[in-house]
């Protein structure tokens, strides 16, 4: 286990954001989740974490959420949600939820450098660089579905965190199964070779997420991973 951390939850109310928190508390680390509904984390307030009220998309929120934590690390967890999880169900959150939302915490970062944070989004394989290798039928899959806008939300979140300088970690899992951590594997040329039903638990995710917060090996750098 690495020297404690201050870490500051963006989408820390969501099904991997809640793994995270209970992660990162259990390896010591200080933990604040900038969340819409504090009440949402009853369970996680009462083992340790603090919660400022608040949304990603408005700075003077992240400001408070930052100053409240002054973070080693952001974690960011969010999705940008749909009517269900189907493919195709309608997509119902701001076409630039994700990259306004991390917009506006690079925005806070830069205004304090003394702090020293760096940050770790949650993307998905497929995203920015490793679209070329994702299989043709699940690009097919993407492209005709309403799944394509949460990958146009999260290339601009790559392109846009990447030319801001801060230093970054975009993790990128497989498809999303339930269950518990097991064994990761880690793709470092965007994901190339990973086959086409890979999976990973949002457990094992979780984990992975809190490795990097801990770890510099994967800082700038855009690891694909699966179990
Ligand atoms: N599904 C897959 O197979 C798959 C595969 C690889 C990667 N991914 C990626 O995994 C990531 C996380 O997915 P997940 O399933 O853990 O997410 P999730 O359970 O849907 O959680 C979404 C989070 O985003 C927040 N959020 C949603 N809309 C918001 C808004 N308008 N304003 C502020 N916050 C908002 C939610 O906050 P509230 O609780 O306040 O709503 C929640 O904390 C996504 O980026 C996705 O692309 C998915």
């Amino acid at each position: 286990m690495s020297a404690s951390k201050r870490i500051l939850m963006i989408g820390g109310s969501g099904r991997t954001g809640k793994l995270v928190v209970a992660e990162a508390l259990s390896h010591k680390h200080t933990v604040t989740a900038l969340v819409r509904k504090p009440e949402s984390m009853t369970a996680e307030t009462q083992s340790g974490l603090i919660t400022v009220a608040g949304t990603p998309l408005n700075i003077q929120d992240v400001r408070r959420a930052f100053a409240q934590s002054q973070p080693d690390v952001i974690i960011v967890t969010l999705s940008a949600p749909r009517a269900s999880d189907s493919p195709f169900a309608a997509v119902i959150s701001p076409p630039r939820l994700m990259a306004d939302s991390v917009s506006n915490v690079v925005a806070v970062m830069r205004e304090n450098p003394n702090v020293k944070s760096k940050i770790v989004i949650m993307q998905a394989f497929g995203a920015e660089t490793s679209w070329q290798n994702l299989h043709c039928v699940m690009q097919l899959l993407m492209k005709k579905s309403n799944m394509i806008y949460q990958y146009v939300d999260h290339d601009a979140v790559a392109k846009e965190t990447r030319a801001s300088g801060q230093t970054y970690v975009f993790v990128r899992p497989s498809r999303l199964v339930e269950g518990t951590s097991e064994k990761v594997r880690e793709w470092d040329n965007d994901g190339k070779g990973v086959p086409m039903m890979a999976g990973i638990t949002r457990e094992s995710v979780a984990k992975f997420l809190v490795e990097c917060a801990e770890r510099r090996q994967w800082d700038n750098s855009a690891p694909v991973i699966a179990n």
